[in-house]
């Protein structure tokens, strides 16, 4: 696993996250990427600075009944309800390949309660990941709950996963709150190490022909494209908010000028993560674009970008 990437135009794309220096700004989206290790043969991680696998609970969990994908307009519904085989499973299938694949892998760890998420997190260092993502707002759990709606919830499953784990820790936060920056500062104080904006957004849709929801579960999580303008809103407010407290943005992203817009906004890094479904290799071209804008703009660092809009 090389720790920089070969840059054509010679310019330099690593990026600080926290604690962690990532050899590109671009990660491969949780849930986008299967276990990140079976998708090495479809994508192409090499330009990417990390690679989110899905989230993994204790137990095994079925997931909802289908159908749960659907188009809606640019973007993408889903309910899939964190189909996965538990940690242990997860872990055994996992963990004698992780070293195989040439990107660091980070898990993500969900549950219905802090000790839950806390156990998951264990199991993912036992297993060889880089750092875990607290997927505090999946918006499709059986039970409808959401921890990210709640700053006291939030951030006793950060805490659990605090104490559970010495590895770099991210919480990944949802953008179906009116107030971004109060879940932020609670989960920051907790002792998240950034904070990944955003999940899906709620949405819905119906199909006109037999007029049943797209969807079984009829809502779910709403991502793609038009997602960028509502994950923008939140890396805004929370960088405004906390400088201190490292972001890495996600949410639509397609192009290098998406991750552009993202770093100005605040974002220390940013996630690709619907895009795969129709591009897996998606990730080489935005690098080729963003180091085309860097080239033009005279901009050597990547990090150059990070939280550099202009006011009017
Ligand atoms: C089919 C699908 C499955 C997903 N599964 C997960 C998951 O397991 N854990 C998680 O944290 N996010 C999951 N997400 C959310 C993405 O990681 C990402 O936050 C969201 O889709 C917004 O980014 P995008 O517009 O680039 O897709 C999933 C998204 C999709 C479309």
């Amino acid at each position: 696993m090389g720790d920089t990437i070969v840059s054509r135009s010679n310019v330099d794309l690593a990026t600080i996250l926290g604690p962690m220096t990532l050899r590109s700004p671009i990660v491969a989206a949780s849930g986008t990427v299967g276990s990140v290790v079976d998708f090495a043969g479809a994508g192409d991680f090499s330009v990417y600075g990390a690679a989110v696998a899905k989230s993994v609970s204790s137990d095994p969990w079925p997931g909802r009944d289908t159908p749960r994908l659907a188009s809606s307009g640019e973007g993408m519904l889903n309910a899939i309800g964190i189909q996965n085989p538990g940690i242990e499973a997860w872990a055994e299938q996992i963990s004698p390949r992780i070293d195989t694949v040439a990107v660091p892998v980070w898990g993500s760890t969900v549950g219905h309660d802090a000790a839950g998420f806390a156990e998951v997190a264990a199991g993912l260092e036992s297993a060889g990941v880089a750092a875990i993502e607290v997927n505090l707002s999946c918006p499709n759990l059986d039970d409808g709950h959401l921890f990210a709606l709640d700053p006291t919830a939030s951030a006793e499953v950060v805490d659990a996963v605090r104490s559970s784990t010495d590895l770099p820790i991210g919480a990944k936060l949802s953008p179906n709150v009116v107030d971004i920056v109060e879940i932020a500062a609670s989960v920051q104080e907790a002792g998240a190490d950034w904070v990944v904006l955003t999940n899906t957004v709620w949405g819905a849709g119906f199909d006109t022909k037999t007029r049943r929801p797209k969807l079984r579960a009829v809502v779910g999580g709403y991502s793609g494209a038009p997602m960028k303008a509502i994950a923008m809103r939140c890396v805004w407010e929370v960088a405004q908010a906390l400088p201190q407290l490292p972001i890495l943005g996600c949410g639509g992203v397609r192009s290098g000028d998406d991750v552009v817009e993202y770093l100005l906004a605040g974002a220390s890094a940013v996630a690709v993560g619907t895009a795969h479904f129709a591009e897996p290799r998606i990730g080489r071209r935005i690098i080729k674009q963003l180091e085309r804008y860097m080239t033009r703009n005279d901009i050597n660092r990547v990090e150059e970008l990070v939280g550099a809009a202009e006011p009017w």
